[in-house]
């Protein structure tokens, strides 16, 4: 938890703050309004959902996570970065989810690591451009979205059967104080390091965004990148 974390009142750029952070909960707010109802759905498709999210976050998190911790100059942002790497290593988060997959019978096959394959590689090497605003920027999306998508989870495991839910549980309420530190961790990278005005702030966001409409729908989308 990063609530004890306390940033100078002068890092950042409010403003262009404000602005950032409104275009990537207005990615997430798109995301949350798209999901299908879990009840509409066949077994396997709810399945092939919890497998999905599992087979990208499993082994992934943590290598994202680590990969902008390499990335940023800041050292502000750098303590924020390492207390989220923290829990999840301590807490072991990839166990908690190994756990929630198989309890809902929905630990990925060969076939679902497969089907969000060329998603996964293009996230994996955007971030090991080691970009650090954008990769802040991606992961702040990331923490935002999976705070909301958590109770969507549930509802799926739920409907399959399970009533394992310490992955949801814990990912529902942590992640507000993380995504409170992306943020916070954001500003201070935009002071110390800025990015190229050339350069998209949200490449990241739309690879990230394009991998969960992945993950969810399992189909190419055209929005574009
Ligand atoms: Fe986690």
């Amino acid at each position: 938890m990063n609530t004890t974390l306390q940033m100078p009142s002068t890092l950042g750029i409010p403003a262009e703050d404000a602005i950032i952070k409104q275009t990537i909960n207005g990615e997430i707010d798109d995301l949350i309004a798209s999901l299908p109802d879990p009840q509409g759905l066949t077994s396997e498709q709810r399945r092939g959902i919890i497998a999905r999210y599992s087979a990208v976050l499993e082994g992934n998190f943590i290598y994202w996570m680590t990969a902008t911790l390499l990335s940023v100059k800041s050292e502000d942002a750098k303590p924020i970065l390492i207390d989220n790497l923290h829990e999840e290593v301590r807490d072991s988060h990839p166990d908690m989810l190994r756990r929630f997959s198989i309890a809902a019978h929905a630990f990925p096959t060969d076939s679902d690591a497969l089907m969000v394959h060329d998603d996964l590689t293009k996230v994996r090497l955007f971030l090991g451009r080691l970009s650090g605003v954008q990769s802040l920027a991606t992961m702040a999306f990331f923490e935002g979205f999976i705070q909301r998508f958590m109770a969507y989870l549930a509802d799926l495991a739920s409907a399959e059967g399970s009533a394992e839910m310490e992955y949801t549980d814990v990912h529902g309420i942590c992640d507000i104080a993380h995504t409170d530190g992306l943020y916070t961790a954001l500003s201070s990278e935009m002071m110390v390091s800025p990015l190229d005005p050339e350069k998209d702030l949200y490449e990241g966001v739309y690879l990230l965004r394009n991998l969960v409409e992945r993950i969810v729908f399992n189909k190419v989308q055209t929005r574009a990148a």
